[in-house]
């Protein structure tokens, strides 16, 4: 068995960083436009001229804000918000490395992904289970690659499903998906876990801007991935307000980073985990005990004491800027409140540095080859 590593390179989160401009070909031409932007090439009066399919019926694209928010929209589109639904085609690093192959030993099934003359990527999933092979036609690619990308794709028959291994930064290859460990009965069945139309919006849901309805063989490009309005609402007023020269900017755009902060621990939590309501405390009890929370953020915060006593002053924003890729530190927000001076809260007598190491550590286990950080902010005991 030949395996065929591959890793998605830095290139990407250094871009998001603004250090180095991405080097992609075939990109669409919202994508071009971060390139073209990061590598300072294009004017912003030119991007207002961009491409039709930025700002197709259904709203705005990012093409048309980065007219006036150059800085920010080239930010956020190299973020991995804006990558976390790829067509599969425009995955540079997997395409190289075609054909990958992983043997699953616990079922036997032999799983390649190859390319073909299949419309419309022209990259399959093959599942040889005994003498039987079926094939899945990939359309995206989901997950934006920092921790893995699962495929979703189509049968010769019509079904769409989410592929039975994925592609996992860690170890750069592919492996079983989580969720679908589950033996297959059959070759059909190892290909996917299958989804009607009601289970592939719901999927898709919090890895795209909007129509999530749509069939996954007809969304447009600019509709996959978490751009500007799907976290900023519609752009058109907005707009609309800076063509009639008024001095209302703000005139119908939503900005999050004014709500207060649990109703940003929701906002923020609609795709990051809702955390139980109110003062439900069986509820908040099982989100204690439920090791997999840690992969929901939201409901891990509001189980802080740096959320629960610091009077509103704690928001997913304290420490993200939502149009980029996780800070190198987190020290500086930390000290924000913790520091000496300050006299909000009170200082570490172990350490001044280095914070999230101690106090937000990385768990492991419950999700295939990824890793959490805890963001129940807390004296972490060797009993937890
Ligand atoms: C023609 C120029 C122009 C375009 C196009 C434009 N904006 Fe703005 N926007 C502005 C200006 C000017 C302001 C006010 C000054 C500032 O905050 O930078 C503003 C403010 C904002 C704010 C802050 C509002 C607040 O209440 O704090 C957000 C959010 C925003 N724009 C998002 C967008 C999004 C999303 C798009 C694309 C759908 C977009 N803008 C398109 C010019 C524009
Ligand atoms: C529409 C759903 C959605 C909303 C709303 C949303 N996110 Fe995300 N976010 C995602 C997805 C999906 C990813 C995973 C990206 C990937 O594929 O790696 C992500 C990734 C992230 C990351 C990790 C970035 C990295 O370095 O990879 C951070 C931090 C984050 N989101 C913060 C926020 C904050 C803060 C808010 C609220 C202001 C927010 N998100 C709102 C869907 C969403
Ligand atoms: C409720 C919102 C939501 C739904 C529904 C959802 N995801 Fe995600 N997904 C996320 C968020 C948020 C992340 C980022 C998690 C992180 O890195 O913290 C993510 C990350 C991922 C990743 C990257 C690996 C990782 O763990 O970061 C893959 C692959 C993925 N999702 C696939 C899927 C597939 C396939 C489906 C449907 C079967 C799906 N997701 C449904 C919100 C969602
Ligand atoms: C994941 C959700 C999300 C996405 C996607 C997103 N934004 Fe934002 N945006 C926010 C939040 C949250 C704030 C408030 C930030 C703060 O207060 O720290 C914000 C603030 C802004 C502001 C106000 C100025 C500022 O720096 O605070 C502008 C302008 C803006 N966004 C434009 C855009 C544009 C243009 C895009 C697309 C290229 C975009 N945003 C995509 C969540 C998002
Ligand atoms: C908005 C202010 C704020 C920020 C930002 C903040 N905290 Fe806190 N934190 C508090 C408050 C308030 C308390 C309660 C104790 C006190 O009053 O000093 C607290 C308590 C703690 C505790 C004690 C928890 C316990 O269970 O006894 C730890 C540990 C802690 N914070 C670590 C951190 C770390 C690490 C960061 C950065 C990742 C951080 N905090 C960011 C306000 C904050
Ligand atoms: C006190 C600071 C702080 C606050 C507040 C905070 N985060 Fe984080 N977040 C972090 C740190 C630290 C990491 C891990 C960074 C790392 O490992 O490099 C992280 C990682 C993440 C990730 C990536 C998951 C992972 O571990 O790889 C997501 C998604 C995320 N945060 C979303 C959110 C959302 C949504 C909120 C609001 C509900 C929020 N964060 C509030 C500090 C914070
Ligand atoms: C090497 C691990 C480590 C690092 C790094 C670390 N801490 Fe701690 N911290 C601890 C331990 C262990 C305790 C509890 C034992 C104690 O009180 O001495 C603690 C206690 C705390 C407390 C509660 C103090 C109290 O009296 O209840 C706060 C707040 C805190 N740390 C914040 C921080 C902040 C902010 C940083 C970064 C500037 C930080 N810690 C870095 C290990 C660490």
């Amino acid at each position: 068995m030949r395996h065929n590593p591959f890793k998605i390179n830095a290139a990407r989160q250094e871009q998001a960083a603004g250090s180095r401009p991405l080097t992609l070909s075939g990109k669409p031409p919202v994508l071009l436009l971060s390139v073209l932007m990061a590598a300072g090439t294009l004017s912003a009066a030119l991007l207002s001229s961009s491409s039709p399919s930025d700002s197709d019926s259904a709203g705005n694209g990012a093409g048309q804000c980065a007219t006036c928010h150059l800085e920010i929209a080239s930010r956020q589109l190299a973020s991995d918000h804006a990558h976390t639904m790829m067509k599969v085609e425009d995955i540079p690093e997997l395409m190289r490395a075609l054909p990958v192959e992983h043997l699953d030993r616990a079922s036997g099934v032999a799983y390649r992904i190859e390319r073909s003359s299949a419309q419309p990527a022209g990259v399959d999933l093959v599942a040889r289970m005994g003498t039987r092979e079926e094939t899945l036609r990939l359309l995206w690619g989901v997950g934006a690659g920092r921790k893995g990308i699962t495929f979703i794709g189509q049968s010769d028959q019509g079904a769409f499903g989410q592929s039975r291994v994925s592609w996992y930064q860690k170890i750069g290859k592919l492996d079983v998906t989580t969720g679908l460990e589950k033996r297959p009965v059959d070759a059909y069945d190892a290909l996917a876990g299958w989804l009607n139309p009601h289970e592939s919006a719901h999927c898709l849901s919090c890895h795209m801007t909007r129509n999530e309805n749509t069939p996954p063989d007809s969304i447009p490009e600019a509709d996959a991935g978490v751009h500007c309005e799907r976290c900023h609402g519609s752009g058109e007023q907005h707009i609309q307000a800076m063509a009639e020269e008024t001095d209302n900017f703000s005139r119908g755009i939503d900005n999050p980073g004014r709500l207060g902060a649990l109703e940003q621990v929701y906002f923020c939590g609609a795709c990051h985990g809702i955390p139980p309501g109110g003062a439900d405390l069986r509820a908040l009890g099982h989100a204690m005990a439920m090791d997999h929370s840690v992969r929901f953020p939201a409901e891990r915060l509001v189980l802080s004491r740096c959320y629960n006593e610091s009077g509103g002053r704690l928001k997913c924003t304290t420490c993200h800027d939502p149009h980029e890729n996780l800070a190198s530190s987190f020290d500086g927000n930390c000290l924000s409140c913790h520091e000496d001076q300050a006299g909000f809260a009170i200082p570490c007598p172990q350490s001044n540095d280095d914070c999230v190491r101690c106090h937000m550590p990385r768990e492991t286990g419950f999700m295939t080859h990824s890793a959490f950080a805890d963001h129940w902010i807390r004296v972490v005991t060797s009993s937890d």
